[in-house]
């Protein structure tokens, strides 16, 4: 079987990470290690999974019964709200390094701001310790908007590495990404297939696809990928990992991108991490 070679790209703070990973929401026991050993099989490097999924026993199963080397694999876990604080970033990476059978993970994000707690800056400056004690390679966020992106850099003086938001074609969460852009935060999509709000059934994305003879989800991630974003797709079906990752061999034309672009439903159709929060 040939590999996939999936690209890099690079975080402010040097490292690089790859533009597809695997996500890992669901992905739970025998079926669930199946499904990542077939995806690093295939090639995948980065696999994203968090506290909250609880599934970090059976990702670091997958890593092992892999046979590639630590090294080239990259773990992005996350700081579950219940675990907020100084000492709870802690206790909540320790927690997570057990589950994986590890002893350092490439990324660690604070999973939601929660700001009814207001303790994520708290929890963020104590994960820049844990990262200059060698714990954690990059330090990032997810579902972070400007206003609280900012609070971060206030208190420390440093931008996290990494926003991991929900877009896709129908959230393309341009204000947010510009200003990450001009802060060198890199953006990784969430539920870039859409399958929320139905995207695949639009048929603006069935032409589009017709004309790439690629397929609806290659399709799909490759609108993100050409404008520099790092999907992480979650399938459990060989097939569909195989042709998620395979995205760097075709281009969508500026008409292809416009009209994948007039698909957006705006700000207001994300999850709003203002009022939404999770534990
Ligand atoms: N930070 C956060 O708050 C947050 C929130 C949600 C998710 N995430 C992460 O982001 C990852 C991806 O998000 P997601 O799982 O919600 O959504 P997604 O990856 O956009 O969609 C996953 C769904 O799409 C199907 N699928 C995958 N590839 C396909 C293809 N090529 N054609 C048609 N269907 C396809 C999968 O089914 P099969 O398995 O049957 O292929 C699965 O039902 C998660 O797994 C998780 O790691 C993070």
């Amino acid at each position: 079987m040939v590999e996939i070679s999936i690209p890099s790209t690079r975080l402010a703070d040097g490292h690089g990470i790859p533009m597809v990973g695997i996500g890992t929401h669901k992905l739970q026991g025998d079926e669930g290690l199946a499904a990542l050993t077939s995806a690093i099989g295939l090639g995948y490097r980065l696999v994203d999974t968090a506290a909250q999924y609880g599934n970090e026993e059976v990702v670091g199963e997958a890593l092992r019964a892999s046979g590639v080397p630590r090294d080239e694999l990259q773990v992005m876990t996350k700081l579950r709200g219940s675990d907020h604080g100084r000492d709870g970033a802690r206790r909540g990476l320790e927690g997570s390094l057990e589950r994986l059978g590890l002893d350092h993970v490439e990324h660690y994000l604070i999973h939601w701001p929660n700001p009814s707690r207001d303790l994520y800056v708290e929890s963020y400056a104590a994960m820049l310790e844990l990262r200059d004690e060698g714990l954690v390679g990059s330090v990032g966020v997810s579902n972070f908007k400007p206003a609280q992106l900012q609070r971060l850099h206030d208190a420390t003086g440093e931008w996290p590495a990494i926003n991991e938001i929900q877009l896709s074609p129908l959230l393309a969460r341009r204000e947010l990404r510009a200003f990450q852009r001009d802060r060198g935060i890199v953006t990784v999509a969430w539920g870039p297939l859409g399958l929320r709000d139905r995207l695949p059934e639009r048929p603006v994305v069935h032409e589009v696809a017709h004309e790439t003879g690629r397929g609806l989800g290659p399709t799909i991630l490759r609108w993100a990928v050409q404008q520099g974003i790092v999907v992480i797709p979650k399938s459990s079906s060989p097939g569909r990992q195989r042709e998620n990752a395979e995205l760097f061999d075709f281009t969508l034309t500026d008409s292809q991108m416009a009209r994948l672009d007039s698909l957006d439903l705006g700000e207001g159709a994300a999850w709003d991490s203002d009022t939404h929060e999770e534990l």
